[in-house]
């Protein structure tokens, strides 16, 4: 684990600058943000969801692959905070005239633009263009390949937080595609850091990474079996987009082994909540029926996002403003 000095994401003082990746962070700062989220959520629940916290700043969100929730929960996040937002839409942006992309960032630069929220198709994106943006714009990853998607790591557990409290307490199965998974990878981090008792992962054989035994999970290719009492089922979108070659058995074979019927349900323990990140598959990795039903939190899910969103946001603008008034940066 990178010591905080070398962390990109922090500053001098330990705090969130960028936020790339949950991996390196520890157990004080994911708490932090869950908790600042908790504020914001209260909020995002009255008439007037609006607070001038980034007032006078402006973010830009910039997404070189598709995505309905996270940009517009992002954009939603970053206006109830009372900044401006500039929606760049990289695919029809002039990197595709062959400008750079450092050079497209060097333009927003010369915006004044505060804040770089980035959705990228390459693993490490976010983390290259963090390195390379002028000291006092912050970046956010959006999710950068198949390598980490931090906020939907931390509304994720900011739901389980809020249904289930104390993860030391709780079982959680992480469900489907996790070999092309940056929600995976980010969730099984965020989960073990926070302390949660027993994390199971369930999958065929050709989906699960091989590098899972450090993060202390437990592997299972039978879902029956790591369903077995769990509290929190999280199902995954199968990523076909990112798979080379036949990793799957047919759509329907998929279904019959890993999707989550109101029947299998039955097997988790019967407060169990279900989530998932979105886009779902119903009739492929879930029913419509549970995906609708009285134990699903999907919904809640994408309303949490803008409150976590706004967590990581003002957190990395103060430690920002807090470097600045001192004159300094990190
Ligand atoms: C995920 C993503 O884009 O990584 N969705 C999301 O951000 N809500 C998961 C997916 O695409 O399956």
């Amino acid at each position: 684990m990178n010591s905080p000095a070398h962390d990109i994401q922090l500053d001098s003082q330990g705090k969130l600058r960028h936020f790339l990746s949950v991996e390196t962070l520890n157990r004080e700062i994911l708490t932090q943000i869950l908790d600042t989220a908790e504020n914001f959520a209260g909020i995002n629940d009255k008439a007037i969801k609006k607070v001038p916290l980034l007032r006078g700043k402006t973010v830009a969100n910039l997404f070189f692959e598709n995505s309905t929730r996270t940009r517009t929960t992002f954009e939603l996040a970053a206006k109830r905070l009372s900044a401006d937002v500039l929606n760049v839409s990289m695919s029809t942006s002039s990197t595709k005239k062959g400008e750079t992309l450092l050079d497209t960032l060097r333009n927003l630069e010369a915006m004044q633009c505060d804040m770089f929220v980035v959705r990228h198709q390459d693993s490490g994106a976010a983390h290259f263009i963090a390195q390379h943006v002028a000291p006092h714009i912050n970046v956010i990853n959006a999710g950068d390949g198949r390598h980490a998607h931090p906020t939907q790591a931390m509304l994720d557990m900011f739901t389980i937080r809020h249904y289930k409290g104390d993860f030391s307490k709780l079982r959680v199965a992480v469900v489907g595609d996790i070999a092309h998974s940056r929600v995976a990878r980010s969730q099984l981090h965020a989960l073990r850091t926070l302390g949660t008792k027993e994390i199971r992962v369930a999958g065929p054989k050709t989906l699960i990474p091989s590098e899972l035994d450090h993060l202390g999970v437990k592997v299972y290719t039978d879902f029956d079996s790591a369903l077995d009492g769990v509290d929190v089922v999280i199902m995954l979108r199968l990523q076909t987009e990112r798979m080379k070659g036949a990793l799957l058995p047919s759509a329907d074979e998929y279904y019959a082994r890993y999707g989550l019927t109101t029947e299998r349900l039955k097997l988790a323990a019967p407060d169990a909540i279900v989530m998932h990140p979105g886009p779902t598959n119903r009739g492929i990795e879930i029913e419509g029926l549970v995906a609708d039903g009285p134990q699903s939190v999907i919904l809640q899910q994408v309303t949490f996002g803008i409150a976590v969103r706004m967590a990581v946001m003002s957190l990395a603008i103060s430690s920002t403003e807090i470097s600045q008034a001192q004159g300094k940066f990190a």
